[in-house]
């Protein structure tokens, strides 16, 4: 979909499609809401006052001008009560709207930027929000040439607003973009979507935006002795690659963020082999890597102004006659060892290496997302949070914080030395399960054990990575959890 902006009056949009918005407490609507109203000889007072439209949050009503204007239809979409308005209000009615304009097979869709009238939010934010909210909902994994909305024109009538309204189509078009490659690159099948499509894709990124690369192999990663990612990528079929893409790379006067993704891209459970009932669902478990390698791409776009290195060990979890098994026990890069309980608990073997590989850019702060356990799921439910544990309160409240703004929420889980305990191994310095109970604490527990940085978080993703059903502007499948809120994370620290 292409996206552009035009100053001007909407109802002189040469769009087939028109979307302006109505708050529920509204009888007679100002703004461009009002001028369309006018344009089309107070239609859309018409409907109002005969109780057709409300305002109601979801709500989208069809008008047709019949060449009283240029458009084919005006969608009006409402945004429910006024008070408490947010830019997850904005997003979810740009979604709505757009979403029935694709049922309308709408070509050329153009739209006000919502909340930024009588709401009062800022212009810009209000801009983007209308833009994710919108181009998200659209979008869908292997669209074809020609196939639904061409293009999206934002329209602003206020030619002071001009500027915020283009700052606010620049972050958004690069949300978009980064939210989009990590959806693609989780509904990608897991035999294309391997460590080396990770490591291609990554390739393109850095080129693009002049970062450093390094994409490890077995080689590379035996010379930094990674036995815990090699122990996992010891049966894999596709070669492991260990990617590192840094922004900024000798900016070490900047602040330094790193981001860790966990890249299983297929999780079998290796020799501990899940059972077969939706097995295919763990291609999403390069979800955390996926959600970092967006972050990268937006960074770039934004040229952020920050120090941000991204790290993803990717590697498949398959079983073999050469894989790993439950009771070897592996050497960390650090030197600490650890007793395989479970094979299935692959995913913070690999990234206890990454977490050590972080500590080389000695970092101000260390985020790790990753679909990591299924007690996660368990405890906060599918698509509601992801889990958040953090050595710095001060770093927790920040996420929580990106984390409201774009609505991929996350909730605080305890991160206490007692579940140390779990993991106490006989033959090793620890085990790499601590069981059943508590299992996310104590995945996060493990984690902790790799960390040697003051301000890190983990950020258990495990129900948040793949939708069942679409809702909104989050479509079915990949979600692209992650790119939002380090995003949005990543530009508060540089402002
Ligand atoms: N990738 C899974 C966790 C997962 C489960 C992600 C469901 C998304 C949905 C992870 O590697 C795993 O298998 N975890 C085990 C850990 C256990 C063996 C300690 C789990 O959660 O059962
Ligand atoms: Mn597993
Ligand atoms: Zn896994």
């Amino acid at each position: 979909m292409n996206l552009q902006f035009k100053q001007g009056s909407i109802q002189e949009s040469t769009a087939d499609t028109l979307i302006v918005n109505l708050f529920a407490d509204v009888t007679s609507p100002g703004g461009a809401t009002g001028a369309v109203d006018n344009a089309l000889d107070g239609a859309i007072s018409a409907l109002i006052a005969n109780g057709d439209l409300t305002g109601k949050a979801g709500e989208v009503a069809v008008l047709y001008p019949r060449g009283a204007i240029a458009a084919t239809r005006v969608l009006v979409a409402g945004m429910g009560e006024r008070a408490g308005f947010t830019v997850e209000g904005v997003r979810q009615t740009a979604a709505a709207a757009i979403l029935r304009a694709q049922e309308l097979n709408a070509k050329e869709v153009a739209t006000i930027v919502h909340g930024a009238g009588i709401a009062g939010l800022p212009v810009a934010a209000a801009t983007q929000a209308t833009i994710e909210g919108a181009m998200l909902a659209a979008y869908t994994y292997d669209k074809k040439e020609g196939e639904g909305i061409q293009r999206l024109t934002i329209v602003g009538y206020d030619e002071a607003k001009k500027a915020e309204i283009e700052q606010g189509i620049a972050v958004g078009t690069a949300v978009v973009a980064g939210t989009t490659l990590a959806r693609d690159l989780v509904n990608l099948p897991p035999n294309i979507a391997t460590p080396k499509k990770m490591a291609k894709t990554a390739k393109k990124i850095a080129n693009a935006y002049k970062m450093e690369l390094i994409v490890g192999g077995r080689k590379w990663a035996a010379k930094q002795k990674m036995g815990a990612f090699l122990a996992v990528a010891q049966g894999a079929g596709f070669p492991p690659k260990f990617i590192v893409m840094e922004h900024n790379s000798q900016r070490t006067d900047l602040p330094t963020i790193v981001l860790v993704g966990k890249g299983i891209t297929f999780d079998t459970g290796g020799i501990s082999i899940k059972s077969k009932q939706n097995m295919g669902l763990m291609k999403s478990d390069m979800g955390g890597a996926a959600a970092v390698i967006g972050a990268m791409k937006t960074v770039g776009m934004l040229d952020l102004p920050l120090r941000v290195i991204g790290i993803a060990p990717c590697t498949e979890n398959m079983p073999d006659a050469h894989a790993y098994r439950p009771a070897d026990v592996v050497t960390a890069s650090s030197g600490q060892t650890i007793e395989i309980i479970s094979t299935d608990a692959e995913g913070r073997m690999v990234l206890a290496d990454a977490l050590l590989y972080a500590q080389k850019y000695e970092p101000d702060v260390v985020v790790d997302l990753a679909t990591l356990t299924g007690a996660c799921v368990v405890a906060l439910g599918a698509g509601m949070a992801a889990g958040l544990f953090s050595t710095s309160d001060d770093l927790r409240d920040k996420l929580q914080t990106a984390g409201q703004t774009t609505q991929e929420r996350l909730w605080p889980l305890p991160l206490w030395d007692d579940y140390q305990k779990a993991i106490e191994s006989d033959v090793a310095d620890m085990k790499n399960s601590g069981g059943h109970m508590g299992g996310v604490a104590t995945s996060a527990i493990f984690l902790k054990q790799f960390v040697n940085f003051d301000s890190w978080a983990h950020l258990d993703i495990a129900g948040m990575a793949l939708a069942e059903k679409p809702r909104g502007y989050i479509t079915k499948g990949g979600t692209g959890f992650g790119v939002r809120l380090l995003v949005e994370f990543l530009r508060n620290w540089s402002e």
